[in-house]
């Protein structure tokens, strides 16, 4: 399966995916990684390989629309057959969902619906855990829907937090359990075992 990844931040959910690809864990390729963040270390990581990066910046563009236009036509053009949001801060708009039909995935650090949607991303989602006082967060695989961690779950993991445990322990514990998760779910999706029914998903055995 050929992966595009986008990704806004550091890419060590990409990291995670490259290091599988290299242990010959997951039969994927990333063929594309872009950002929309310019110096987004998670471009780095690819460029060092040779994997072709962009950046599609909204400030460089006269509107998101065509901002997103462009963004579409890498995608295309890169050939992917799954798109990848591994830290992506951006919203994916309606006329790409459609052109990657149950082909784009995102990964949530929590247990969706739990600290999900507008406002919860990055260090916010796991301040929120923290104050709310919870035992267990978790991440999430879904598929992107037009509304914000909303698409069907794929795989989900719980982890247990500890009364010690602050907000960056937290982020810490869910970061591990993502850099398992994320390529797990591209596997399966790449051995065709994921099924989306209605909006619910069924894990087919081998
Ligand atoms: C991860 O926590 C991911 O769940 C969230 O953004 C973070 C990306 O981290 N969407 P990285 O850039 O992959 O290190």
């Amino acid at each position: 399966v050929k992966l595009a990844v986008l990704l806004s931040g550091g890419g060590t959910n990409l990291q995670a995916v490259l290091d599988q690809i290299d242990q010959g864990a997951l039969s994927a390729e990333v063929v594309l990684i872009a950002s929309n963040k310019e110096g987004a270390y998670g471009l780095t990581r690819g460029g060092q390989r040779g994997i072709p990066t962009a950046v599609f910046q909204r400030q460089s563009f006269p509107s998101k629309d065509q901002r997103d236009r462009e963004l579409l036509r890498a995608l295309k053009s890169s050939g992917a057959d799954l798109v990848v949001l591994a830290g992506y801060l951006g919203q994916i708009p309606g006329f790409i969902i459609e052109a990657y039909p149950n082909q784009i995935i995102n990964i949530h650090p929590s247990l969706l619906p739990c600290f999900g949607g507008k406002g919860y991303y990055g260090e916010k989602v796991h301040q929120g855990v923290y104050n709310r006082g919870m035992k267990v967060t978790g991440a999430t695989v879904h598929f992107v829907s037009e509304e914000t961690d909303g698409g069907p779950i794929i795989l989900q993991e719980a982890v247990g937090i500890d009364f010690e445990d602050g907000v960056s322990d937290i982020q810490q514990k869910v970061l591990t359990l993502e850099h398992r998760l994320l390529p797990e779910a591209i596997e399966l999706i790449a051995e065709g075992r994921v099924e989306v029914i209605g909006n619910r998903v069924k894990i087919r055995e081998r």
